[in-house]
């Protein structure tokens, strides 16, 4: 079959990724769909189960800390665009080891960079390389205030540096070499297939298990939340509407203290599993802070919304109801990403 594009999604197989190529396998059955993964502790294919066998789709195992392979896989497929989620992506992690974030986030971007303007360097026109980023390369905000497009970048994490210096190699290649980048930079996702190490599927599992839930500080930093399927329904509105050489913010307005969310699940889950009123809120516990903990973000996403129509579809209470619902019917899932290596990990943390 003749393809109208042949879009290289890197990091398929996490949390973010793989909701984005489910939706671009689905909606989209003329365009080859190939999903490129490492498959660290936080990819899992099981989370595409319901793609694997459509005609549309590809998988290629391969780290993007490799260049001769990132080529091989853009030659054997003839790639046409790049919507690249590859990334370590947990801030806790980030502290603990900060240079494996320098070897995916910075050089494996760079990597991609080069395969891509490599393999179109006989003409850019028709190609796209869509570069996922996130709120945090802005740094943290006070009480008031949102980060727009025009925010300087200040980014406090090891995470959050790794993902600037992605950014800014992305926008170099757009000025140097003309190549036809767009960023989007967004908020805090929620949904199904959550590792369970980030706030909201590690609250959920806890609560299911009657274990302690940690809560960092005081837990009255703040995150802006957006249902996963909205970001990749604005990945999508950005793909293929986004002005070149542009960045889009994405975020739903939806900002929580993290106890305010606890406590919200708490009471939700106590509803779902028969559990008296305020059981789950004893298990709450505050702990250490995280270092260099960024006190707020909020993202105006109104460049988004009034140039590409973009908007989210949900509103937070249902869909982390869904959310919910999504994780007590899928027993299985959970064990099987919370085993082994994860646990060795958590413990470190945690205990
Ligand atoms: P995730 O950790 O769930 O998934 C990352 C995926 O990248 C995994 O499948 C992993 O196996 C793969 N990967 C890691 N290193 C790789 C390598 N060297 N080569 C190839 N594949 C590799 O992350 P996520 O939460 O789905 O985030 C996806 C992207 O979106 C990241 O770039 C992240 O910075 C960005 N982002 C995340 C959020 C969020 O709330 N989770 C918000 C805004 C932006
Ligand atoms: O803003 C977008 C970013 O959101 C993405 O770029 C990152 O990839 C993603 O991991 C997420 O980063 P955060 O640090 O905001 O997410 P995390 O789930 O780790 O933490 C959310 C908040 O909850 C944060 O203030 C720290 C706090 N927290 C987190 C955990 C895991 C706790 O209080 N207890 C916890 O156990």
């Amino acid at each position: 079959m003749e393809f109208e594009k042949r879009i290289l999604v890197t990091g398929g197989a996490g949390f973010i990724g793989s909701h984005v190529v489910r939706r671009l396998v689905n909606f989209y059955p003329k365009y080859l769909i190939v999903n490129l993964d490492k498959l660290t502790y936080a990819g899992n294919l099981e989370n595409l189960d319901d793609v694997l066998g459509h005609p549309n789709y590809r998988f290629e195992k391969t780290d993007i800390q490799s260049l001769e392979a990132l080529k091989s896989v853009f030659e054997r497929h003839a790639i046409t665009d790049v919507i690249h989620l590859a990334a370590e992506s947990h801030v806790d992690r980030s502290i603990d080891g900060p240079l494996e974030f320098v070897f995916t986030n910075v050089v494996g971007t760079v990597n991609l960079l080069e395969a891509a303007r490599s393999a179109w360097s006989g003409s850019f026109e028709n190609h796209v390389f869509h570069h996922v980023s996130t709120d945090e390369v802005y740094g943290s905000l006070g009480s008031s205030g949102f980060f727009t497009e025009a925010t300087p970048y200040d980014p406090r994490s090891p995470y959050s540096a790794s993902k600037a210096s992605s950014d800014h190699f992305v926008n170099a290649y757009f000025h140097t070499y003309g190549l036809p980048i767009k960023i989007s930079n967004c908020s805090n996702n929620y949904g199904s297939h959550h590792f369970p190490e980030k706030l909201i599927p590690l609250m959920i599992n806890n609560i299911l298990k009657e274990q302690a839930l940690p809560v960092y500080g005081n837990g009255s930093n703040i995150r802006d939340w957006l249902w996963v399927e909205d970001h990749a329904s604005a990945i999508d509105v950005i793909f293929h509407r986004g002005k070149v050489g542009e960045s889009y913010n994405v975020g739903g307005l939806n900002e929580w203290t993290n106890l305010d969310l606890v406590h919200y699940l708490c009471d939700l889950m106590d509803r779902k599993l028969g559990r008296s009123e305020g059981a789950s809120r004893e298990l709450i516990r505050f702990v250490k802070d995280r270092a260099g903990h960024d006190q707020r973000y909020a993202i105006d996403a109104s460049k988004l919304t009034q140039e590409l129509g973009w908007s989210p579809s949900l509103r937070f209470e249902e869909g982390l109801e869904k959310t919910v619902d999504w994780y007590l019917s899928h027993p299985e899932w959970i064990e099987h990403v919370t085993s082994g290596a994860y646990q060795a990990y958590y413990q470190k943390f945690y205990q």
